[in-house]
């Protein structure tokens, strides 16, 4: 984060259950408290069901627009990343020249239990599409240690 000058941020993200949009709203609340003007935004689909995973169409799809940083934040779905989160990805033209930062949810215990594979699509499709990669973190729902690694991604993400 570019010191003492005020950011404009989108946190975008896709939950289900609440897990991601939980840290997604720690995050918001951060940035705020430190003076940037940070936004959540929610991706949702029409049919949320897990099970209508096949044929996503949403209804819920922020636009992108004047931000310098945006922070994208998914749940895992069969170790890999949502696919809702996915057909948001695809509904975007361009994130050229823009600051990105991406987070997962996920239940398992590990990262390699699905997070990174869904941290990796989440990058990878960002840089495709021009976005410069700044911080990404996975937070594993079942672990003990949660509220801790939930504190570590908030600074993480905040503090660049
Ligand atoms: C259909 C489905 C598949 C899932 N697959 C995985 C998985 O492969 N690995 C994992 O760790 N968690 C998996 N989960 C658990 C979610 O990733 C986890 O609960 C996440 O934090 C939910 O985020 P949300 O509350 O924002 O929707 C799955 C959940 C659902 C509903």
């Amino acid at each position: 984060m570019k010191e003492d000058v005020e950011m404009k941020v989108a946190v975008i993200v896709h939950s289900h259950t609440g897990n991601t949009l939980s840290v997604g709203e720690k995050i918001v609340q951060t940035l705020v408290s430190s003076g940037h003007d940070a936004v959540l935004k929610r991706v949702i689909a029409v049919d949320e069901r897990p099970e209508a995973s096949k044929n996503v169409i949403l209804k819920e799809c922020p636009a992108i627009q004047d931000e310098d940083l945006l922070i994208f934040g998914a749940p895992v779905r069969g170790f890999a990343l949502s696919p809702v989160m996915k057909k948001y990805f695809s509904s975007l033209e361009t994130l050229s020249g823009k600051a990105v930062e991406c987070f997962a949810t996920e239940f398992f215990p590990f990262a390699w239990m699905g997070g990174n594979k869904a941290i990796k699509t989440m990058k990878d499709i960002c840089e495709e599409k021009g976005a410069t990669i700044k911080e990404t973190s996975v937070v594993n729902w079942s672990r003990k240690d949660r509220e801790k690694k939930i504190e570590e991604t908030v600074t993480k993400l905040c503090s660049l």
